[in-house]
Order: structure tokens, then sequence, then C-alpha cells
């Protein structure tokens, strides 16, 4: 089982002294976005005193935002026709002429790193730090699918037809690195593209959009449609010209979308639940820093975050650990981005149903190690909690929050942990601190989640090195690994109804 997952084994070493509160230069592009981060760097560049001025009133995008509404379904029409119309060119360009394009959006995105940053701090309020990584990260997607174009010149024509329209719905929590990830694989692979925007970063892909169209990506195949999510949206969606849906964002989304159109070929990474083991034989001091930066990284809304640390034996019991993790969560900074001492922003919307329940409310046997509050009349400003003595089974076990809050298990054995962190109906990441290879290899050959990370925090999926995706309802379709070997040929042209009898 372990084969089908990403697994990286970082010793402790040189990333121990990460931490989630400082401001750290990230490579440019170099497939080493996040972990590789050189914690010694400054800790604020020249620039990001100047982005953090321009975040409060950031207007970026806005124009093109407004210009791109698709009102009707005849909107609807004229957009897919327009698309269909530009596909033909493109797809007969070869995969190294195609990777050119890629590579003059990977340098305008790194030209533009400061507006892409701003864009998304203003627009979904994510930190400076945790934003600017993303912008890395779209650079690094860019990168690797023009090299993935290139191999798409080896394969013959009758084996790769690509998709001729794709759709691309990307989320509001990675409004800059999976939006352009999302668009760029199908480009790459010679497929025309619509991309419509999460309503919470709508500036943000279309900020993106235009940069790609900067460098060079045709407007005629590249196209940014923002569109209710009502009848409008459904008419997009569930199109019979589009092959390709392109979805990043809850299971619940996936299902609908399938309701629309139940032969829709969907690719989507989805939900997730997702814990970290830490066991007795662990660096534990290494291991709180990673549960901190994993579970409360952009407030927790990342499908990959961390909402669970399940401690294995003589691990519950260390008041070191206990106390780390206490200390860490409590002094975390929170605030707006526009505040360069910003450790942990807001969450997207007023904390509301499910997520002001985990905030507010307990389950049986439960207490809090780190009680939340609300900060501020907004609803979206809440200090980070922890919960401790969450039952297995529980709702808090096996809901998503994604937000600001954190539960600890306690397991008598390794065996239990492993069943308690498979216990969700999602799969998207899991990892483990351990020290001892017995425990590593009884971990791997159960463990049921698409990216395995093992002493190392859970989030932050580096393009290439871990290619990104979930397991059981973490993903709906192929479970295409974005950022891996194989992404492309998931994005050529099937006939759905093979799929779907
Ligand atoms: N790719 C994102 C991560 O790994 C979701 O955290």
């Amino acid at each position: 089982l372990a084969s089908l997952a990403a697994v990286d084994a970082v010793v402790p070493g040189p990333n121990r002294a990460q931490s989630v509160d400082r401001f750290v230069e990230s490579a440019p592009g170099e497939f080493a976005n996040q972990s590789d981060s050189d914690p010694s760097l400054p800790v604020i560049r020249d620039w990001a005193t100047e982005i953090l001025q321009r975040v409060p009133g950031s207007t970026l995008g806005v124009e093109l935002v407004k210009a791109s509404w698709l009102d009707t379904n005849d909107d609807v029409e004229r957009t897919i026709a327009a698309a269909l119309a530009g596909q033909q060119d493109w797809a007969s360009r070869t995969g190294a002429e195609r990777a050119e394009v890629l590579r003059s959006a990977a340098a305008r995105l790194a030209a533009i790193r400061g507006d892409l940053v701003e864009v998304a701090a203003s627009e979904t309020g994510k930190t400076v730090a945790e934003s600017d990584p993303e912008i890395s990260e779209a650079i690094d997607f860019a990168n690797y699918y023009a090299l993935l174009a290139e191999e798409l010149d080896q394969v013959e024509g009758a084996e790769f037809v690509p998709a001729r329209l794709t759709v691309v719905t990307p989320p509001w929590n990675f409004p800059v690195a999976i939006a352009a990830g999302s668009a760029l694989a199908p480009l790459a692979a010679g497929s025309a593209v619509v991309v419509k925007p999460a309503p919470q970063a709508k500036r943000c892909a279309a900020v993106l959009v235009q940069a790609l169209w900067d460098a060079g990506v045709p407007r005629e195949v590249l196209h940014f449609a923002d569109v209710e999510e009502g009848p409008v949206g459904q008419h997009l969606i569930s199109h019979p010209s589009v092959d390709r849906v392109i979805l990043t964002g809850a299971y619940d989304t996936a299902k609908l979308f399938r309701s629309w159109r139940h032969d829709l070929p969907l690719l989507a990474e989805t939900s997730g639940k997702n814990a970290l083991i830490v066991t007795p034989s662990s660096d534990l001091d290494l291991a709180a820093a990673d549960v901190v930066k994993s579970a409360f990284g952009h407030a927790g809304q990342k499908c990959s975050a961390a909402s669970l640390v399940i401690l294995v034996g003589a691990a519950g019991k260390s008041a070191r650990f206990r106390n780390q993790l206490v200390d860490a969560v409590a002094s975390l900074k929170v605030g707006y981005p526009d505040d360069a001492a910003t450790e942990m922003g807001p969450v997207i919307e007023p904390a509301a149903g499910k997520l002001r329940d985990a905030l507010t409310t307990l389950g049986e046997g439960e207490t809090w190690l780190v009680k939340p509050k609300q900060l501020d009349e907004t609803g979206r400003l809440w200090s980070p909690g922890v919960r401790a003595g969450v039952k297995p089974g529980s709702y808090f076990h096996l809901t998503e929050f994604f937000g600001p809050v954190l539960g600890v298990m306690h397991a008598d054995s390794l065996a239990q942990a492993i069943e308690w962190q498979n216990a969700s109906a999602y799969g998207l990441t899991a990892g483990i601190h351990t020290m001892d290879g017995d425990e590593l290899a009884q971990w791997l050959d159960a463990v049921q989640a698409g990216n395995l990370y093992v002493n190392r925090g859970i989030t932050g999926a580096i393009v290439q090195r871990q290619p990104f995706g979930g397991w059981k309802r973490s993903a709906v379709g192929p479970g295409a690994k974005a950022g891996g070997p194989n992404y492309l040929m998931h994005l050529g042209s099937w006939n759905p109804v093979e799929l779907h009898p």
C-alpha cells in the first residue's frame, strides 16, 4: 500500500530550526518551495515591508473580475465555443513549444511575486509568510509541467489526445498555487482551460490568469470566467463539451458536480481529516514544532492540515511535549496579514456551523488544553485551540473542520494509533514522528492516505518531490497526483461513458 503513496522521510536535521514564526525567503522555482527554506535567512525580505503596506485596500484583479462575469447560459456557450476554437492551434503545437510558454509563465510569476502575495493576503487573509511559498509552488508547477509537456512529445499521438476543454475550479485556501497548478497542467497537455474562480478568491485567480496571458498563453486558450454557483455555474460545469473538470474542494462539491452530470470526468482532490502520530521513540521537540505548524498554518485551513495528533504510550505522558505544544500554540500571534508580527491569520468567513462548534463546544470527556477565543467582532479572528481527550469514533475524531483547532488523542499502542488515524472516510495526508525503523515499517504497511510524511510536518508538499493527492474520499476520479510524473497523462481525452456505463 505504501508504494502508492508519496513517502518523504526527513530526519531531524537542518529543517529542525524551521518554525512558523518567521518569514523566510523561499527558493523561486527550484522544486523546493516550502520545507527547504533556510531559516537563517533574514526574517523579512526587503520587499515584504512594502507588500505589507499594500495589503489593506488592495484592488489588484478587480477590473478583470468585473469584466469576466458570465451572467447567462448564453455567456457560457460563447466562452466554451471560443475556448474550443482556440484549442486546436494550441494542441497542434509540440509539447516543447507549449513548455516554452510555461517557462515564460514561471518567469512572469516570479516577476510579479509581490503582487501575487499582496492579492493572496488581502483577499483571503493568508499571512505574507504563508502566501509567499505559494508563489514558489506556482512557479514550480509551471516549470515542472513544462518538463512533462516535453515528455509528451515522446508519446505516440494515438496514445495521448488531450482533453479539448478543461474547467478548473480552484479552492480559496491556495488561491495562487493550486489555481496555477490546476490550469497549467491541462495547458501543458494541450487542452483549452476555463478557470472558474473560488468566490472568496476571485482577484487572486484574475491576477494569475492575467500573468499567464502576459507570458504568452493565448487568450483564446485560457479563459477566466466568473460565474454564480447556481444554474449558470451548473451550465458551465455540466456542459457536454467539457471533457475534464479539475476540482480541489470539498467532497460534497464533487458529489454536487456529479449530481449535475453523472458522467462528468472529474479529477478532484477533496477534503481531509488528517492525523499525525507521535511515538515515544521520536524527537518530541521536533514533533511538537511540526504539529503546531501542520495544525495552525493558514489557521488550519488546509486540506492537508493536521486536525489530530495521536500520542502513543509514554509520548502522551510527556510533560515536556505537552508544555511545548501548549506554550507554542498559546503564544501564536493572531492577527491580520498587514501586521508583520502576525503568525496566524483569520479564517476565511465568520466561523459558523461545524467550525464554530469545534471552536466553542467540547465533546464528552474532552477538555481544553488551550481554549480558543473570538478576538474581534468580525467572527473571523480566533485564537487557536487544542482539545485533549478526543475519543475514538467521536464527532471531533471523524469530522473535518477546516480551522484553527487541534484534537489530542492518547493511544496505548502504535497499532491502535494507526487504526484511529485510518478511521476517517478521507485519506489525504498522514504523518508519523518516530526514530524506530520497526515502527516506521509497521506504519507504512498499514496507513491509508495519499501523502505520507515521516519526521516532518504534514503540509507543504513540494512539486515533483512529493506529488500531492488523496486516497479514499480525498480523491474523486483517477486519483492522479498533482505535481507528479503521470499527471498529464490523466488529462487526455476519454469517453466518459466507457468509464461510467
Ligand atoms: N499542497 C498543499 C499541501 O501540501 C495542500 O499542504
